[in-house]
């Protein structure tokens, strides 16, 4: 064998040496990211910029990562990104996942919530962070009673606003909002009111006047009960109209399809 030979091949063996060690030491090269979690570095990317543009912080606004449908293996990638905020909107789906996936995670309940489901929804995922679809008093005095009866932490949650007046939606109606929210703050002392929630359109999309809606129910809801803006949230936007609603104050937007891709319905799921 030439010197040049044997050169060549003891650098190769380096090379694999090194590699080796680096792999064990777990500074090996990460893999590379799946869809999901590079969408999900363009949605925060996208949210900052918002941010930017409306003054604020991105860390004032939070983003509930959608996982509705998604399997427990795609959640899993965008938490082991860093991602700690997901939504869900049927309770079986929360009741499967939620026991499946690290307790740190934030969960948020965002479909419509019956009041049969309440103890299982709270008996399966004790790290449940805000329920954001209170849209009655019987719902609220049910988890009310749920939260005491479980012997957790006070649980945060939000009401409802039909801000479009379809008939069809969920939530009560603007001028409804601050009687509800009284009514939680006054004699749910196992509820913590954090704000106020829309969807918008029964299409999904939500114009400049469904967010405006918020905004003056936010300054009623806050003269009303006596608090700060900063301590009544707004959660609006979605995947089609998270900036605007960031813009006009949203602090809290819930996305799904822009991170998870297109919701899969396998068979049909009730709540
Ligand atoms: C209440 C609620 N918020 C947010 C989303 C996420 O919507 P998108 O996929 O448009 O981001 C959904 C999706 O079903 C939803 O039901």
């Amino acid at each position: 064998m030439s010197s040049e030979t044997n050169q060549k091949e003891k650098e190769k063996e380096k090379e694999i040496e090194t590699e080796v060690e680096e792999h064990n030491s777990g500074m090996a090269a990460p893999a590379m990211d799946s869809a999901a979690v590079t969408n999900l570095h363009s949605v925060l990317n996208r949210v900052q910029q918002a941010a930017e543009r409306s003054g604020r912080k991105p860390d004032q606004i939070r983003v509930v990562a959608v996982s509705k449908t998604k399997p427990v293996s795609l959640i899993r990638q965008v938490y082991d990104a860093g991602h700690r905020c997901f939504g869900e909107n049927y309770v079986q789906e929360i009741v499967e996942k939620a026991p499946q996936l690290p307790d740190d995670i934030e969960w948020h309940f965002i479909g419509h919530l019956q009041s049969n489901k309440v103890k299982l929804l709270l008996s399966s995922a004790p790290n449940l962070a805000m329920v954001e679809t209170v849209d009655d008093e019987k719902i609220a005095n049910y988890l009310d009673r749920g939260v005491a009866n479980i012997g957790r932490k006070p649980l945060k949650v939000m009401v409802q606003v039909n801000s479009s007046g379809e008939a069809s939606k969920f939530g009560v109606e603007p001028l409804g909002c601050v009687e509800l929210a009284k009514h939680i703050k006054l004699e749910c002392p196992n509820l913590e009111f954090s704000g106020l929630m829309t969807i918008g359109m029964l299409d999904y999309s939500s114009t400049p006047e469904n967010f405006n809606t918020m905004t003056n129910c936010r300054l009623e809801v806050c003269k009303a009960l006596g608090i700060a803006e900063e301590n009544c949230e707004l959660s609006m936007g979605m995947s089609g109209d998270f900036e605007q609603a960031i813009e006009m104050g949203s602090t809290n937007v819930r996305i799904g399809s822009t991170i998870f891709g297109p919701r899969e319905y396998p068979n049909k799921q009730t709540n």
